[in-house]
């Protein structure tokens, strides 16, 4: 056994004042490990930069960068972050799988909207955000010479998640579900070692792209004939629009022998900030993402739990309201950039409009170089597509986190940028206060 005495300092590590003036520069390189520094630059570091720059010199600049809802949470589910707050016992330390009662609200939820039946014991995790549980479950089941297949364009977190447990990524173009299916069982059929493990996410960010129940039993057939796990992220499952309900991999016959799905309240219950996520499913796979996180975090805060509770099973009509916010928004977007001439294909979920830069813009441009001139010229953020990857390349991602009135401004400021005026007349001062949109910020985020 090791002894627990502090240990007594080197002698090297003993110096006079004198000699720790004299020697103020670094005494070594820090070297960090290869896995961080062959991490790419941070591709919207230089639309941040503009951007906080701008907002200093006083610009009003409309923000569609992040999908970082600008509605606060349910009153109900502050109500009661705050008085379990108040209870003395529930500072400590928590299971890091999240406490029991919660994962019962999760299962619960599971089975009223997809009727899909879990057991709360072991086949639901809580997380710290979804993102957590994935990028912890891509260490729990890849390693060195294990490959991922990842939909392109791609959320970082998908490729990063894999290639920081040292897995390969293969991306397959998810645009068009049947080809992306189709080069999945190629992908199968022709690599060695088989692909391990493949990643869905729909509504797919940034693309929007959206599958029907149907697309997942296929998925299924592929995943029992080729042998791979699946782990499917619904972050966006919450925002559905015009009767769209997107759906679970789960509910897909036999899905439960061979995938993980992952769901979040960051999106439809505005609760980005507080990290709740779940990933539910597989129980041998969830046993090894349990395993991973013991060593890695001590769980959840217990008032957050509570309040995700009642958010769970008292707040279905706000986020049902929360998704008609967005399909108000997804239309007047939509609308106002087909008035400047753009072919944008509307999102039936999701927090994203995923418009096609026009041709005569592509010709002179990368989609970096263009959002950066919505920015500079016209005080709109969007991201670029292609910092999503090459499949990205030609496209913006916008996300509907401003209210309708500053979408339709930010319609208004991109026509006088790009020199094309929208032909529909301006709104008029009623749009201020809509009342869904009451609760968003002039500067959203
Ligand atoms: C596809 C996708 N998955 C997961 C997340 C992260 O969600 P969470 O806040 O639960 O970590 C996001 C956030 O933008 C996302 O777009």
């Amino acid at each position: 056994m090791s002894s627990s005495k502090t240990p007594s300092p080197h002698p090297a590590d003993v110096s006079s004042d004198a000699t720790q003036a004299e020697d103020s520069s670094a005494p070594f390189k820090i070297e960090v490990a290869d896995r961080v520094s062959r991490l790419p630059a941070y591709l919207f570091g230089r639309l941040n930069a503009l951007m906080y720059e701008k907002r200093r010199a006083g610009a009003d600049v409309i923000d569609m960068g992040m999908g970082n809802p600008s509605e606060p949470p349910n009153e109900l589910v502050i109500e009661k972050l705050v008085e379990s707050a108040r209870e003395p016992e529930n500072h400590g330390y928590n299971p890091s799988i999240g406490i029991l009662n919660l994962r019962r609200e999760v299962a619960g939820k599971y089975l009223r909207k997809y009727g899909v039946r879990l057991d709360p014991e072991n086949q639901v995790i809580v997380c710290l955000g979804s993102k957590e549980g994935f990028s912890h479950m891509c260490l729990a089941l890849l390693g060195p010479g294990d490959t991922a297949i990842v939909p392109a364009p791609s959320y970082p977190a998908h490729v990063y998640g894999v290639a920081l447990a040292a897995g390969n990524v293969l991306t397959l173009e998810v645009a068009d579900s049947d080809r992306f299916l189709s080069n999945i069982a190629y992908a199968c059929q022709h690599l060695h070692p088989r692909p391990k493990v493949v990643i869905l996410n729909y509504p797919h960010n940034p693309s929007a792209v959206t599958v029907d129940p149907q697309f997942y039993v296929e998925v299924v057939k592929l995943a029992r004939r080729y042998g791979f796990m699946v782990l499917s992220d619904i972050a966006y499952a919450d925002i559905g629009f015009d009767g769209y309900q997107p759906p679970s991999f789960l509910a897909a016959p036999g899905a439960l022998e061979l995938g993980v799905e992952f769901t979040t309240m960051s999106k439809g219950y505005n609760m980005a900030g507080w990290r709740v996520g779940y990933a539910v499913g597989n129980a041998e796979m969830l046993k090894a993402l349990s395993t991973v996180k013991a060593y890695y975090d001590y769980g959840m805060f217990l008032p957050i739990q509570v309040a995700a509770i009642v958010a769970l099973r008292h707040t279905d009509a706000a986020v049902e309201r929360q998704a008609q916010i967005y399909q108000r928004r997804r239309n007047v977007l939509v609308d106002g950039l087909r008035r400047l001439g753009w072919e944008i294909t509307p999102p039936r979920a999701g927090m994203f409009v995923w418009a096609k830069i026009p041709p005569r813009w592509m010709a002179q441009m990368d989609s970096i170089q263009f959002a950066m001139k919505l920015l500079e010229e016209g005080d709109v953020v969007a991201s670029p597509g292609g910092a999503f990857g090459p499949a990205g390349e030609g496209y913006l991602r916008m996300a509907m986190v401003e209210n309708e009135n500053r979408l339709r401004q930010a319609v208004r400021q991109i026509g006088r940028c790009l020199g094309s005026e929208p032909g529909a007349p301006a709104n008029s001062p009623s749009d201020l206060t809509d009342a869904a949109d009451r609760h968003s910020t002039p500067l959203g985020r």
